[in-house]
């Protein structure tokens, strides 16, 4: 897999060297490209340093880079975009590098613009992107906030893990095109009173996993995250919740497939306290806890597929698939509980209907979700 990554003149082009570095840490191969005004903002050595090859920006150095760069990119991201370029490309010039290998693509083109909120708004800049799209460039909006120039408001670049996402999103087989998938993720939350609660170490990245890839690989995709779960692309549909009762009232329609990864607390609070009672008045009385809803239990009915999870620690894992088969799952995955919570890698059981299972070991928690999506989705083709 490879990208050309080209980069125009915005006052944000110093964010795109970690750009770099986080695409190239999944592995996938880049050619860098820089506008002549890009060079004004990072220097050319910074980037060679940063990929170890060379970095192109003359039209004229090398007569036939403008086609043969391109030519094994399966991908052109412009990031940053600037108003410029936007409008240079909507009407075909070719003054320099960058521009002519547009010109000249064959691959699929994703434009990141960042710039003054005023210059978005202007109106040959909203009608040059309008164009573009007509034409069938993809752009990533930029975010509200606060500007280089001083000012607030819409113009910032996206989160770079965003883009990032975002990059990985046009690079993905679509396997799970029209397909639809409820995740629930994280840990919830159930409060005694309005400043303490009871919850477990869930993070929330196992749940954010398989949404994510869920997502990428082109399914409408509903997640439930609990408190904690890391923020997600805009593509996906997502609901914040705190507590188990609310995560479960949350859960509504039907889908293909639900990936039940929420570490949902077991039980809470029969009472809730306004505010913040002294501690001394906690320790007058007894506190007494009921079981929280059980999410697959109840809501295994609208997916066509379930996939279970489970953290034990006693048990066996084939037990604790047993139990969770029971409750209405397709399929299972098991987590020991010494080594799943918070942690980048884990070691799961995957299991079947049959109950034969397929162990991964220290394996991150992004790659696993791939790997499980692949073969649910191999298997009901
Ligand atoms: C300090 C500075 C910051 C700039 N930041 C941006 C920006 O964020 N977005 C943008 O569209 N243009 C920005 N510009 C204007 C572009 O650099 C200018 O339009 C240039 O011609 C772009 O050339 P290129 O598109 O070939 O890179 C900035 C200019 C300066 C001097």
């Amino acid at each position: 897999m490879k990208v050309l990554i080209g980069v125009t003149g915005s006052i944000s082009s110093y964010k795109t060297p970690d750009l770099i570095r986080k695409i190239r840490a999944k592995n996938i191969d880049v050619e860098i490209v820089l506008s002549r005004g890009a060079e004004k903002f990072v220097g050319k050595t910074s980037f060679e340093g940063l990929i170890g090859k060379k970095v192109y920006s003359d039209l004229w150095e090398d007569p036939m880079s403008h086609i043969h760069l391109e030519r094994s990119c399966d991908l052109i991201v412009v990031c940053p975009t600037t108003a410029h370029f936007i409008s240079k490309l909507n009407s075909g010039l070719a003054d320099d590098l960058l521009s002519n290998i547009i010109l000249a693509k064959k691959s699929k083109v994703l434009l990141i613009p960042s710039m003054n909120t005023n210059m978005w708004n202007n109106a040959a800049i909203r009608k040059n992107i309008s164009d573009l799209k007509k034409r069938g460039f993809s752009f990533m909006d930029p975010e509200e906030g606060s500007l280089a120039c001083g000012e607030e408001g819409l113009g910032r670049l996206p989160d770079l893990e965003m883009i990032l996402y975002e990059i990985l999103f046009h690079l993905s087989d679509k396997s799970f095109e029209k397909k639809s998938v409820l995740v629930t993720a994280g840990p919830t939350q159930e409060f005694i009173d309005d400043v303490r609660f009871f919850s477990n170490p869930s993070t929330g990245n196992m749940g954010f996993s398989f949404a994510l890839n869920a997502w990428l690989k082109g399914a409408d995709v509903t997640l439930i995250a609990g408190p904690g779960t890391p923020r997600s692309p805009e593509g996906i549909r997502r609901i914040d919740v705190t507590s188990s009762e609310e995560m479960k009232d949350s859960i509504e329609g039907s889908y293909d497939y639900g990936f039940f990864t929420a570490a949902v607390t077991d039980f809470s609070f029969r009472t809730r306290k306004e505010g913040k009672p002294s501690k001394d008045d906690w320790f007058k009385e007894d506190v007494y806890l009921k079981k929280s809803p059980d999410i697959l239990e109840t809501k295994y009915k609208i997916c066509g597929k379930v996939i279970g999870f489970s953290v034990y620690s006693e048990d066996s894992s084939l037990n604790a698939a047993k139990k969770v088969f029971k409750k209405g799952a397709d399929y299972v995955i098991t987590n020991n509980s010494s080594n799943c919570f918070g942690k980048k890698d884990t070691d799961v059981e995957f299991f079947d209907a049959s109950l034969s299972s397929t162990e991964f070991k220290n394996v991150d928690k992004m790659i696993l979700a791939e790997k499980i999506l692949n073969i649910i989705g191999d298997k009901n083709d």
